[in-house]
């Protein structure tokens, strides 16, 4: 049978950002009690675990090397979970962060693992899914920053961008009681190595956190962030209060049940992509329980012989 062609997958090639950092851990006090049980990254997103969401998209935007950080309690799942990501055609690594001390700390934490390299940031409770394209322009950053700006309904909830005349960022504000433009910035974020300098320089907030708007401030005072607005044909969702939890699995149920095909389903993407080979893929599948995923995996494989 003739391979029938799945679109919206891109084909990622020789790539000059290849780490990423998920930051998994945090508190997650929005989503008690359920947060008691499980930590809210492995909660369920429709039918996967909420980290296939953020892991799939760097992924496709062509990043393989990966440092996942949690807490210590819940690093020793996510390791169970992914090991090496090797069976993903990834490497995966860990790192732990004994208390949430802001999205900004991620990279003090991961100094040795960016090096002198550039590294994209994904938030572990951040769904994207559409026109992700967007990100692969992370891969041609060499220096400075490259943020995004998002149109949403509750800006105030978020870092929120604010513009001049000319439609330049001029500031970034976090969770502002007057939003001064309704575009938030959502948890993807690319920087050059000196965003472990940056990082250490900056002091807690109010709230004790090393805040990620005060990195992007840095770069935007040397006039080296970049910020690119994304378009209304891509679906930014966070997972973090009990309503957006709910929300974003009506979102993955309904468009899976309506296109038949999966969104964040790690084992397609790496052979789609080319991260691992046919027989790989097979050895995924026979290692899984018979279910519907399993079933739609090994579709995925048949279609490929
Ligand atoms: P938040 O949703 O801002 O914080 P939280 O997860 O602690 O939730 P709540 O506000 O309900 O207590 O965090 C966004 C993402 O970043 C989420 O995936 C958790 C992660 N995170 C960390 O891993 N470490 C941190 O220090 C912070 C602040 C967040």
């Amino acid at each position: 049978m003739p391979r029938t062609p799945v679109p919206g997958w891109y084909r990622t090639c020789g790539c000059m950002i290849g780490k990423g950092i998920i930051l998994a851990g945090g508190a997650g006090t929005r989503l008690y009690p359920l947060s008691r049980v499980v930590c809210k990254q492995l909660l369920p997103v429709y039918d996967k675990p909420m980290i296939y969401y953020p892991l799939a998209t760097l992924m496709q935007s062509g990043i393989r090397d990966v440092l996942l950080i949690s807490t210590p309690k819940d690093l020793p799942r996510f390791q169970e979970i992914f090991g090496d990501g090797a069976q993903l055609g990834l490497a995966i690594r860990y790192a732990k962060q004994d208390r949430p001390e802001g999205i900004a700390h991620a990279f003090i934490l991961a100094a040795d693992f960016i090096g002198s390299d550039p590294v994209a940031l994904i938030l572990g409770d951040n769904l994207f899914h559409g026109r992700t394209e967007a990100f692969l322009t992370a891969r041609s950053l060499t220096s400075g920053a490259l943020i995004f700006g998002y149109l949403v309904g509750e800006p105030w909830r978020y870092g929120v961008l604010e513009f001049d005349a000319k439609g330049r960022v001029t500031g970034i504000e976090e969770k502002p009681d007057r939003p001064k433009s309704s575009y938030a910035v959502p948890g993807f974020y690319v920087y050059d190595a000196r965003v472990v300098e940056f990082s250490r320089a900056v002091k807690p907030s109010s709230r004790g956190e090393l805040e990620i708007t005060d990195v992007n401030l840095a770069y935007l005072r040397r006039g080296e962030l970049r910020v690119e607005l994304l378009g209304r044909d891509l679906a930014w969702l966070d997972t973090g209060s009990p309503e957006s939890l709910a929300q974003a699995s009506h979102y993955i149920a309904t468009i899976e049940d309506r296109q038949g095909v999966k969104i964040g389903c790690l084992e397609e993407l790496a052979f789609e992509l080319g991260y691992i080979g046919l027989e790989q893929l097979e050895g995924l599948i026979a290692k899984m329980p018979p279910s519907p995923y399993r079933n739609y995996v090994d579709r995925v494989a048949r279609r490929a012989t």
